[in-house]
């Protein structure tokens, strides 16, 4: 009999494999069903409604030739996709809906491995957490960034140039016409957001985890390599069968330290933090918060892209790429943990180089000395908040300053540019409701624009505080993330304004100064908890009751760990 799953579904000579063989013979040749091929999922997260996958249909096609080539049997698995720019109330509402869908689908269907195909933000992290908790092999191919924009002879980067003309036209230093105009010219070719925003971080970060063919993440969604990677990716999954190579063999603790380094070698998205622990949170991995503090806060930051730096995707794929990059930090990388490719990531960075040092920094004289996520904990903060210094501002990094506070991003939005707001450039922004629990879903709104007049007096950043996340294409010194969150019975949801806060990057602190006996007798006002969501039905209900603290994931509680790929009963 054979080993391959696949083979309990089409081999013998009962009812059940009959049915399961007849309804899928549809061209393909009988040795299809005979137990030696592997049946091998294609996961495709493409949909006309996610512009950044759009294109991965034609990178399946690729990855099915290597598949048949190496003498499995492709089998395309439409699976949930996110869009980001489209999705409401935030896309990150559904990260864990469509890591459910597919975990179920991956167990439920004659598979034997899958090759998991995503782009946007939301949709690599889904995919791994459901691999992870299937435990199938697994490989990823990444879709690739879009190629850089180009506004008034300057690159323009998804994402990142969107925020700041957006401050240029709110500070009267651009056109509302100029802005328009540039919009066409920031999206020109299939792909992700270019900038080293959350797919691009993503992309990377399932390569340093060791599930993407060393190489071929940030490879460029128009650029023929990209095909030529997918076409191999199918033809290492056959054998990966074989290896039963899966993804608890590949993302260990030392696969996740690794992903910690390049985390901040790179400057990747906060975003990643979140989406780390959901995946080690379905392997259970013993890792936390804490860890891309204690691994990361001292790897310099090596790759001057935006929203950190100034260059975008295919800047760093033609100065050599991701590899080249880790090259620089290959000491701190554990050599121990294999890849998609059976071989430890760092055998893959020998023949690495580095073509333009204006892309691709020297560990020596990096782009910043220290870019790791910081962890802060403190009064406002017991459970944890994290800033990227990378994309702050280094003088705001230790920071005091009167709060000003707004129960929800709508009602950040309907005061921020109030002629009279009582505030200042060293007031500290304080937006909450916007966690897991209190938007819901966590959205990206923690980078708020700043107030119109400080902005026409030339203020660019200042610090701000929230519960929620940021988009990885932001930039500003902003502290996200806060946990426990406002709506789950956090103190955030205690500050008022006018209160002082200090932000203390260099003892980690995040601080109210409040006397404490004060602060114990606090209760939120009845405008704050009315921010709070309150679902009453529908996944929004079961996100609620269910969703974990940003420390640990924002995964469900009950999507924690793994499934397995054994399902026993059949109802025919
Ligand atoms: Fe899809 Fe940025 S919106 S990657």
């Amino acid at each position: 009999m054979s080993d391959l799953r696949s083979a309990d579904w089409y081999v013998g000579t009962g009812r059940n494999a009959y049915i399961h063989r007849a309804w899928m013979r549809r061209g393909l040749p009988a040795s299809a069903f005979e137990g030696d091929r592997p049946h091998i999922a294609i996961a495709n997260t493409a949909s006309d409604l996610v512009p950044c996958n759009m294109h991965l249909g034609e990178i399946a096609r690729s990855v099915s030739n290597g598949i048949y080539e190496a003498g499995g049997i492709p089998l395309e698995l439409p699976v949930m996709g996110l869009g980001e720019t489209l999705v409401r109330p935030t896309a990150m509402l559904w990260r864990n809906l469509a890591a459910m869908q597919m975990e179920e689908m991956f167990r439920a269907n004659p598979i034997d491995a899958v090759v998991l195909l995503g782009g946007c933000d939301k949709t690599v992290p889904a995919l791994l957490m459901a691999a992870a908790s299937v435990g199938l092999p697994a490989i990823v191919v990444p879709g690739g960034p879009m190629v850089s924009g180009s506004f008034r002879g300057a690159p323009l980067g998804c994402g990142t140039d969107v925020w700041k003309l957006s401050e240029d036209v709110r500070g009267g230093d651009l056109s509302a016409k100029e802005f328009l105009s540039s919009e066409s010219s920031m999206i020109r070719s299939k792909g992700h957001c270019n900038t080293m925003g959350t797919a691009s971080t993503m992309g990377l970060i399932a390569e340093a985890l060791g599930m993407v063919l060393p190489g071929l993440a940030g490879t460029p969604a128009p650029d023929s390599r990209l095909l030529e990677g997918a076409h191999a990716s199918g033809r290492r999954i056959v054998e990966m069968v074989t290896e039963q190579l899966t993804p608890q063999k590949i993302i260990t603790e030392a696969a996740f330290r690794n992903a910690v380094v390049a985390l901040a070698a790179i400057g990747g998205s906060t975003n990643a933090v979140v989406h780390l622990l959901a995946i080690a949170g379905r392997l259970g991995l013993d890792v936390s918060v804490d860890d891309f503090d204690r691994i990361g806060a001292d790897v310099p930051l090596l790759v001057n892209l935006q929203p950190s730096g100034r260059h975008l995707m295919d800047d760093l794929f033609r100065a050599g790429g991701f590899l080249a990059a880790m090259r620089e930090v290959q000491d701190l990388l554990d050599p121990t943990p294999i890849t998609v490719s059976g071989r430890p990531l760092v055998e893959h960075l020998d023949e690495a180089r580095v073509w333009d040092r204006d892309v691709i920094f020297t560990r020596d004289i990096p782009v910043q000395e220290k870019a790791g996520i910081a962890v802060l904990r403190g009064n406002l903060a017991p459970g944890g908040a994290i800033v990227k210094p990378a994309a702050a501002t280094p003088a705001l990094l230790q920071h005091r300053g009167r709060a000003l506070v707004f129960d929800s991003i709508e009602d950040f939005r309907d005061r921020i540019d109030a002629p009279d707001l009582d505030v200042d450039e060293n007031s500290v922004l304080v937006l909450r409701g916007c966690g897991p629990k209190g938007y819901p879903g966590m959205p990206e709104v923690a980078n708020m624009p700043l107030p119109r007049k400080l902005l026409e007096q030339g203020v660019r950043d200042m610090v701000r505080i929230c519960d929620g996340r940021m988009s990885g294409t932001a930039y500003g010194t902003v502290v996200l993330h806060v946990t426990p969150e406002a709506a789950d019975g956090g103190p955030l949801a205690l500050v008022r304004t006018g209160d002082v806060i200090v932000l203390d990057l260099e003892n980690r602190r995040l601080d109210v100064e409040v006397d404490p006996a004060e602060f114990a007798l606090r209760t939120p006002d009845e405008a704050t908890t009315a921010a709070f969501a309150a679902p009453e039905r529908g996944w929004q209900k079961i996100y609620v009751d269910h969703v974990t603290p940003a420390s640990t994931g924002a995964d469900l509680d009950f999507l924690v760990g793994a499934s397995g790929a054994e399902v026993h009963r059949e109802s025919h």
